[in-house]
């Protein structure tokens, strides 16, 4: 048997499996089956009421499993799925259980845009829901070593997709309420949704329910991580190496001073690149037992807005660790 076909197997049988997809890897379920998807939660150490990601097979199966108007999330759709951009819309509450939304009205969804993602919802002929598959408040995997790592003890099968190629979560929008919200950002930016859509993206008023996302600390390391200007990366890591292992993620390409004792995460290239090795690289200078992982504020511009959103939260105070 194939491995994909294995997975479909597992799925039917109420199975959690690690998936990979265009954005991060997730941990997915039958939606369908209500035991399946408490052990999402379970597995993931998530509480209850944050809600789940949907994945669609296609456009089609949007009037499906959410309802009302739905001639908005169709432009969209047709804009940018297969791909990473994630729409709030009322549930169909026959098709989406209370487990799979948290309680809430409304239902998350998106068709991924990775070959193996696709065959699996084909193969199962349903929607899985998925979150990332790392446990609550961590960093998400972006390659299957990461999911092994994270929760390879939890889970039967993690399919390998290779490297995720955008390696950051999908946008989220809100297309639930009567304007349009930018709940989460992503490679599909704020200025693209507002293009195809034709009216404004608002931010996000923090009217509707709040999504785990938006709590402060979350994609967040071992390490403290600490932001810096890029003009002052090496001199902020040289002041805290004198008390701490120090990693930088040397994001934006910059060479680090030759007598420099640190650890370090460098990426080649612009923002893409940066967005594509930003959890691999929180991931592998945890590993190295940094103590501080210092990083540069990158550009607020297309997929930067999101990789400042993530930085953000990874440096964020940890609640937990008052
Ligand atoms: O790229 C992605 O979106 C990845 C891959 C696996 O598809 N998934 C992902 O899932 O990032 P997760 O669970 O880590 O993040 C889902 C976000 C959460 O912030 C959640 O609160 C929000 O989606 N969400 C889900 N349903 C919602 C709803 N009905 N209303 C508002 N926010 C919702
Ligand atoms: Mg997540």
């Amino acid at each position: 048997m194939t491995e994909l076909a294995r997975a479909v197997e597992l799925l039917r049988a109420g199975a959690v499996i690690g998936l990979p997809t265009e954005t991060v890897y997730g941990l997915a379920a039958d939606i369908a089956q209500p035991e399946a998807v408490r052990s999402v939660f379970s597995i993931k150490g998530r509480p209850s009421g944050h809600p789940l990601i949907v994945h669609l097979l296609d456009e089609s199966w949007l009037g499906r499993y959410c309802t009302g108007e739905l001639a908005r999330a169709r432009r969209l759709a047709q804009a940018f799925w297969p791909g990473p951009l994630t729409m709030i819309l009322p549930r169909d509450p026959s098709q989406v259980s209370d487990l799979v939304t948290g309680g809430l009205d409304t239902v998350a969804v998106r068709v991924p845009g990775h070959p193996v993602a696709l065959e699996v919802i084909r193969g199962l002929g349903r929607p899985v829901a998925a979150p990332s598959a790392n446990r609550f408040g961590g960093v998400s995997p972006t390659t299957r070593q990461h999911v092994l790592a994270d929760l390879g003890s939890d889970v039967p099968l993690v399919l390998d997709g290779g490297a995720c190629g955008i390696g950051l979560e999908s946008t989220i929008v809100d297309l639930s309420r009567e304007r349009a919200y930018l709940l989460r950002p992503g490679y599909v930016t704020r200025e693209q949704i507002s293009e195809i859509l034709g009216e404004p993206v608002l931010d996000d008023d923090g009217y509707g329910p709040a999504a785990p996302g938006t709590l402060e600390s979350h994609y967040a390391p071992a390490a403290r991580v600490v932001l810096s200007e890029a003009s002052q990366v090496w001199e902020l890591a040289r002041a805290l190496a004198r008390r701490s292992k120090v990693g930088v993620l040397a994001l934006l390409g910059t060479t680090p001073p030759a007598d420099l004792d640190v650890e370090l995460y460098e990426v080649r290239g612009g923002l893409e690149a940066a967005a594509h090795e930003l959890y691999a690289g929180l991931r592998e200078l945890d590993a190295l037992g940094c103590e501080v992982i210092v990083s540069p504020v990158p550009a607020l511009q297309g997929i930067g807005v999101a990789l400042v959103d993530r930085l953000g939260r990874a440096a964020a105070p940890r609640s937990s660790s008052f």
